[in-house]
């Protein structure tokens, strides 16, 4: 069954990583996938188009207010209102995990900047739009991270802490509309950006025992939370934040 037919949904940062994984799952399910990155999505939505799937995508960075409306303009132009975003965006896979006296103020500023005030702006962005389809679903990716407090990570554990905050406000604030509003927070997952990290493969480990599904967290592990998210399956769930990683946390 094709769960999201004839949907439009933007997925923010699948260049590469989750993100691209996301958007192929989405795209197999009916939509019609927006593929925005700092880094050209060509790649990702040329293998959605070669399955037979309608895929479009651009250079923008989510910090950019007006990159980010001119980015959502383009695609409902393209593909009509679009009903669904997933928030997947974030500095993660360049940060280097880090005693919190040695994370300078600039990165600090740069990592909320990026996680938070980008959220920000792509929810921003596609709010008239939902508003006038008087139905929206916004899936943001969080972290597990602020629930342990991991260590190493204090500038992106803050953000993603941040990122469940927002989902709340706009839960309550667009909800009237028709508009849902939820977080997901991965555990650990083996993406393409920290395959080569060199302390990715302690980190796995370490987080591999702490689950009561001792096994890697790939990044597959999360298409069917997104979906249902996404999805007419979710629609009387809004604010909430569900859990995908192994039963490492238990919420
Ligand atoms: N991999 C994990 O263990 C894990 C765990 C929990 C949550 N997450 C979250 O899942 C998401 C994807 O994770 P990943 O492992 O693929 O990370 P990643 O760092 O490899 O991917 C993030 C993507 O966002 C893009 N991006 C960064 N800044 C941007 C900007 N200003 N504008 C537009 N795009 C920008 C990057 O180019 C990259 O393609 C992130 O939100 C991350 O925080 C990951």
């Amino acid at each position: 069954m094709s769960r999201l037919f004839d949907r439009t949904i933007i997925i923010t940062g699948s260049a590469q990583g989750i993100g691209a994984v996301y958007a192929k799952a989405i795209a197999a399910q009916g939509a019609r996938v927006a593929l925005c990155d700092v880094a050209a999505p060509d790649a990702c939505v040329a293998e959605i188009r070669a399955a037979g799937h309608e895929a479009m995508g651009a250079i923008c960075d989510i910090t950019d207010a007006a990159a980010v409306a001119d980015f959502v303009a383009e695609v409902t132009a393209q593909f009509g209102e679009v009903t669904g975003l997933v928030n997947n965006a974030a500095m993660f896979a360049s940060l280097r995990p880090k005693p919190f006296e040695q994370i300078t103020s600039e990165e600090f500023d740069r990592v909320l900047q990026v996680n938070v005030r980008g959220t920000f702006e792509c929810i921003r962005a596609v709010m008239p739009g939902m508003r006038a389809a008087g139905y929206g679903k916004i899936v943001n990716i969080a972290s597990g991270t602020l629930f342990k407090g991991t260590p190493g990570l204090l500038h992106y554990t803050a953000s993603k802490g941040a990122v469940i905050a927002l989902t709340r406000v706009v839960a309550r604030e667009a909800g009237a509309a028709g508009i849902r509003v939820n977080c997901l927070t991965p555990g650990f997952t083996l993406s393409e950006g920290i395959m080569d990290a060199a302390e990715t493969e302690a980190i796995n480990q370490m987080t591999v025992a702490s689950r009561c599904l001792p096994r890697d967290q790939m990044p597959d592990d999360l298409n069917g939370a997104v979906i249902f998210l996404l999805s007419q399956d979710s629609d009387f769930m809004t604010g909430q934040t569900i859990v995908v990683d192994g039963g490492s946390v238990m919420n």
